[in-house]
């Protein structure tokens, strides 16, 4: 059999493979935790470097001002500003004022300029150092350096109304299943407020507007989506569920001479998932009952795009390698790349894994069954009516006798009768009732 994932899985999956939003019929697109951030970013995101290059300049800024003596002398709201150097003091104030009057208006406290910490993430940080270094002062003192009309609009612009914002929660839920609450307004400014600068649109109540126009708007809505989404991951995320797979389903499949075994990462954000499934399944070849690698086909589906694409890359930096990852299948499943922060899934792992963009409020029929389903630390985002739904569709695409394993807060008690709960000591898994 050949080892190209895409052979492998065509067959099986349908002559296109192609799953498509059930609400759009276009691709639904995925976000970015600590995590992936740290991850090695493939070309679809370099759209928010502009973002993160206004970001950085206003930091760089944060640089100048913190070496300047005028700030370090005055932390703590006391000046030991020295008094000796009145000429170069007046130049330095100067200076110093034009840039604490750009940093003040992009920082000024909620009292006079209405700016929350998501409106500029990072930048509080550096409203409160100004602060401390005694900037209030001097931009009482200094009318250049209150916020403008125009500062007020941009805060503005950058946050939600109530009315647009339950529209939105309604919008986001029926795409993609996720319940954002009463009031996660906070949430919705900060994840959105970066596509601003991408799309060009002046205000957030526009820029959902337009996403709630698919049609019209294919970018946007993917992307709003995608923003709205949760991608925290790594690598062998909790123990339990790799060892149950290693100690229990593996050798039961093995036994049972299933070919080919098939296992499901279902929402698989950026690859640590699956290829942790795939690491497993190498590791336990040697072993006396044991799945053939080169008989296991592991898939890894997300709602986004922009994840699916890291998964593909499977490049990852040292932040993310340091989470949940041995020094041992680092050196064993990693290769090196030229850069040395950074290090690639070993291509015998790689090719054992297939990506696919799914939603899971649509349908899984192309997918074909499988013997195993991960489907970890998504479900926690949906109601439980869709929680409800998924599991049974689950249950039709699970082999006789397969297993569930859900994510360590999450648990089908109320919502499915499908599966019976099976103690791994330690953790849990569903296996599907005959
Ligand atoms: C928190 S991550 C979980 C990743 C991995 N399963 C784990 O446990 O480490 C949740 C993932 O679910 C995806 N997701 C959210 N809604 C989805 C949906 N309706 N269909 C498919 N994937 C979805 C997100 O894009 C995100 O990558």
């Amino acid at each position: 059999m050949s080892d190209n994932p895409q052979n492998r899985f065509g067959a099986e999956n349908g002559a296109s493979g192609v799953m498509q939003s059930r609400t759009t019929g276009t691709s639904l697109f995925g976000r970015r935790s600590a995590n992936a951030e740290a991850q090695t970013v493939p070309a679809r995101t370099t759209a928010n470097n502009t973002t993160r290059g206004s970001v950085a300049s206003l930091f760089s800024k944060r640089s100048n001002l913190v070496a300047s003596p005028a700030v370090t002398s005055s932390v703590g709201g006391v000046s030991n500003t020295p008094r000796d150097t009145p000429v170069r003091n007046a130049d330095h104030h100067k200076r110093n004022g034009n840039a604490i009057a750009s940093v003040m208006r992009k920082t000024a406290t909620p009292a006079r300029a209405q700016f929350t910490p998501s409106d500029y993430p990072g930048i509080t940080k550096l409203a409160i150092a100004s602060q401390r270094a005694g900037y209030d002062s001097v931009a009482a003192r200094n009318p250049d350096i209150l916020p403008t009309t125009q500062d007020r609009l941009a805060v503005q612009s950058r946050t939600v109304s109530d009315a647009q914002y339950r529209r939105f929660a309604q919008y986001i839920e029926d795409q993609s299943g996720i319940v954002l609450g009463d009031n996660k307004h906070y949430l919705v400014n900060s994840r959105l407020s970066a596509l601003l600068l991408r799309f060009k649109v002046s205000t957030i109540d526009e820029l959902i507007n337009r996403a709630m126009q698919p049609n019209v708007y294919k970018d946007i809505s993917s992307a709003v989506i995608d923003a709205m989404t949760t991608n925290e991951t790594l690598w062998f995320r909790d123990t339990y569920p790799y060892l149950a797979l290693k100690n229990m389903i593996l050798p039961e499949l093995a036994r049972s001479a299933r070919m080919p075994v098939r296992i499901w990462s279902a929402a698989c954000s950026s690859g640590q998932e699956p290829y942790s499934i795939a690491m497993i399944v190498q590791e336990q070849a040697t072993a006396l009952n044991h799945v053939n690698p080169d008989q296991c086909q592991i898939i890894g589906t997300d709602i986004s795009p922009e994840m699916l694409d890291r998964c593909r890359f499977a490049h990852y930096d040292n932040h993310a390698l340091a989470r949940g990852l041995s020094a041992e299948r680092k050196a064993r499943f990693f290769k090196p790349t030229k850069d040395p922060n950074v290090m690639r899934v070993d291509d015998k792992i790689k090719n054992m894994v297939a990506f696919k963009q799914m939603n899971l409020l649509g349908s899984y029929s192309l997918l074909g069954r499988f013997d195993v389903i991960f489907c970890r630390n998504v479900l926690i985002y949906f109601s439980n009516e869709v929680k409800s739904q998924i599991l049974s569709k689950f249950s039709l695409c699970l082999n006789p006798g397969g297993y569930l394993i859900l994510g360590s807060s999450e648990s089908i008690q109320g919502l499915s009768d499908k599966y019976e709960m099976i103690r791994c000591n330690p953790g849990i898994a569903y296996r599907l009732k005959n």
